[in-house]
């Protein structure tokens, strides 16, 4: 059985491609039953057009609270019989409202190896700041920001002076092997959280071997 999910969104939707990528591979035992965006712009709607994968906008500014604005999506999510939600570039932050209703089953990608850099531009921080890893994480959701239990993360290189582009660039190739790879995880029941510490049951790891300019932990199974 697929797990039904739905993809939060509110750009490009690359992360939502990738997704996508790995459930025709055969390799993602999910079922998108909505992608929703806060934002009627936004190209990630196109790409799931393109694969006739249902979609639904709500503007998060024509709600009177973050609270209204989430028990609307609540609604739309429950009556497509979503049962777990990724936030793949979904720039809201939600509330207890959004969270009972699907709980311990929201994850959320953000670019940079938390808790390094969190918040709206953890890229160009890291990159102002310096550092010589950057990177990405995959992570449960709670009531703060970019805080949830830390499900997987990969690091890539970062390089003095470079274009902060090239370094995003970088950042959402990995974001694009290790969200999948979460969701799968996450899909198959293979996570369990105590004490803020993930633990994946089974997992692989001679896996390890095939990862060695990006580190990537827990490692990568065939395909992703
Ligand atoms: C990604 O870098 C994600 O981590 C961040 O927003 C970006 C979304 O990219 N939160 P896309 O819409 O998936 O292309």
């Amino acid at each position: 059985m697929s797990l039904p999910i739905a993809v939060l969104i509110s750009g490009g939707g690359s992360n939502l491609q990738s997704i996508i990528e790995k459930m025709e591979d055969n390799i993602l035992d999910v079922d998108i039953r909505m992608v929703l965006s806060n934002k009627a712009d936004a190209y990630g709607l196109k790409r799931a057009e393109a694969y006739g994968i249902p979609t639904s906008v709500l503007n998060h500014k024509d709600f009177g609270s973050r609270e209204e604005f989430d028990a609307e999506m609540v609604r739309v999510l429950k009556e497509a019989g979503v049962e777990a939600v990724v936030m793949a570039g979904f720039m809201r932050i939600i509330t207890p409202v959004f969270l009972n209703a699907f709980p311990g089953k929201i994850i959320n990608i953000h670019p940079a190896i938390l808790p390094s850099f969190p918040g709206v531009d953890g890229q160009s921080e890291a990159a102002e700041y310096g550092v010589q890893l950057a990177g990405c994480t995959v992570h449960f959701v709670n009531e703060k920001m970019d805080n949830g239990a830390v499900i997987i993360q990969a690091a890539v290189p970062a390089y003095p002076g470079e274009k902060e582009d090239d370094l995003r660039e970088r950042i959402l190739k990995q974001e694009h092997r290790i969200l999948p790879q979460a969701i799968q995880w996450l899909a198959k029941e293979r996570l369990t959280i105590e004490n803020r510490f993930v633990k994946l049951a089974e997992a692989d790891v001679a896996a390890a071997e095939r990862d060695v300019f990006s580190l990537v932990n827990p490692p990568l199974e065939k395909g992703f």
